[in-house]
């Protein structure tokens, strides 16, 4: 079993005067996740990538010198307080496994009231018994999507920073938290970089309506994703996309949540969508954690859904077999499958928006995940995706298209025989189901002509599980008889 962290680290870095050393032996800080670099840096550094070789940071905890609970049992006294603020939240009622802030500096709007169905009919439909798929619905947070545990984190960092302006590239869930978040609180100005046309209507409305100074770079994710990292160096602008990890620290609590529903039960999988690969990485952070400080007992293994027009993920971790490696990736098979792919011009293209990324910034954050967990990755078509769409809108809470990526992935993972019939699994509905109604109406349109312009050209060619509106004259009887033959 990997430690994130090793006490001994602590001892030796007073004695050095190394860039990435700190000075004093502060029990919370910044560590880069590569073993052999292993250098930290103070919580205030805003850089977010290893002074000393560039690669990808933790937040890390000398967990002796902190106090964590000795069971995950404990949190359940949290729930008689919930006038206050901090134990409604559902990110920071765990404050304790993510000790970084002061609670008085903690900025929460209300995040994290989520639910787990048990959805027996979907369940029916991956495969699964009943009783044993779960949708964790993520969509119940106050902008709509799983971001808010992540943003609730940052923007509490970025508050104890002294931050005034914060910026995020963004497929619209992002840019969505980031803008109520600065709308609730008025202590930031949020800047949100967005691929022209990019974006779906719904979580473009939001950041124009939230007063975010909204920038549409004529380009896509991945080259937002490269300005904005530019441009926050450039003018010290705070930066909360999932590269910053303490966005990734909100975003552990999901996994909390999920084993609070369970009654602390570690289920056999959990099913994420993959774009940027945040919260993959947040999940396994937060079971390895788990697993340290002895408040599980086993691991759950992860499953990453790519969609298949924007598969990196897939292909270098199923197809090249790119690992961890005990914190050595070969970086000679990402620089192969990145130039090839501007060789070809290729461009991610998916119906699933929120994951049209071809570049995920927590790469090898998400590949310790999967190596700690037993990961696998499956890429689902937007047609598996848009099928499970709608039985997920049948029989529970509905989604937007990415978020159904799970429960296509997790039908996939069955039908090969990877999930047992008889196993417990959790899919991560990560977005609201009104983030992209455009999507959902081509879906069900009985216009021809609807349905191609939007998923015609992405290769969706039926869909199987409409629920077509009845059209009828205005006209009482004719009324009554279509509801009467329908119903
Ligand atoms: N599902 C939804 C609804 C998302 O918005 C995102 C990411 C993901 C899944 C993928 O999560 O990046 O942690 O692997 N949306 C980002 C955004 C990129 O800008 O809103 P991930």
């Amino acid at each position: 079993m990997l430690a994130l962290f090793d006490p001994r680290l602590l001892n030796n870095r007073n004695d050095s005067k190394l860039p990435g050393y700190l000075p004093m032996a502060d029990p919370i800080y910044q560590h880069c996740i590569s073993p052999q670099c292993s250098a930290v840096q103070g919580i205030e550094d805003t850089s977010f990538l290893c002074p000393r070789c560039g690669g990808l940071v933790d937040v890390a905890y000398d967990w002796s010198k902190l106090t964590p609970p000795k069971s995950l049992r404990a949190f359940e006294a949290k729930w008689a307080e919930r006038s206050n603020p901090l134990n409604f939240s559902g990110v920071w009622r765990f404050r304790e496994l993510l000790p970084f802030a002061d609670p008085d500096k903690v900025m929460t709007i209300g995040e994290g009231q989520t639910i787990l169905q048990k959805a027996d009919a979907v369940a029916a439909y991956v495969g699964l018994q009943p009783g044993g798929l779960f949708l964790q619905y993520e969509g119940m947070n106050p902008s709509g999507s799983f971001k808010d545990n992540g943003m609730t984190a940052a923007f509490t960092h970025a508050r104890m920073i002294g931050v005034k302006r914060a910026a995020c590239a963004s497929t619209g869930n992002t840019s969505a938290s980031l803008a109520v978040f600065c709308s609730v609180t008025g202590l930031m100005r949020a800047i949100v970089f967005i691929g022209s046309g990019k974006i779906s209507y719904g979580k473009l409305a939001q950041a124009l309506d939230h007063g975010a100074l909204t920038v549409q770079i004529a380009g896509d994710f991945d080259d937002a994703m490269q300005r904005v990292q530019q441009v926050a160096r450039r003018l010290g602008i705070y930066l909360v996309n999932s590269i910053n990890p303490f966005r990734l620290e909100g975003q552990k609590t999901i996994m909390y949540r999920v084993l609070e529903a369970l009654r602390w039960e570690v289920p056999d999988w959990i099913v994420v969508p993959g774009g940027n690969l945040g919260n993959v990485s947040a999940f396994g952070k937060a079971f390895i954690e788990l697993s340290e400080l002895g408040l599980v007992n086993r691991l759950p293994r992860l499953a990453v859904i790519n969609a298949a027009g924007a598969n990196t993920f897939y292909q270098l971790f199923e197809h090249s077999g790119l690992r961890w490696n005990q914190g050595k990736p070969d970086a000679a098979v990402t620089a192969g499958y990145y130039g090839n792919l501007d060789a070809r011009h290729a461009r991610a293209a998916t119906i699933a928006s929120a994951i049209e990324i071809n570049r995920p910034v927590n790469l090898s954050k998400a590949l310790r995940a999967l190596e700690h967990c037993g990961g696998v990755v499956r890429e689902v078509t937007d047609q598996d995706i848009l099928d499970a769409k709608a039985k997920v809108g049948a029989g529970g809470f509905g989604c937007e298209p990415a978020s159904a990526a799970s429960v296509a992935g997790a039908r996939k993972l069955r039908q090969e025989g990877v999930i047992e019939p008889g196993e417990r699994v959790v899919c991560i509905l990560t977005g609201h189901q009104l983030k992209d109604p455009t999507a959902t109406v081509a879906y069900h349109s009985a216009d021809q002509k609807t349905f191609d312009e939007v998923l015609g050209k992405r290769g969706v060619r039926r869909a199987a599980f409409a629920n077509r509106a009845v059209q009828v004259p205005n006209d009482l009887d004719e009324i009554i008889k279509a509801i009467e033959v329908y119903s």
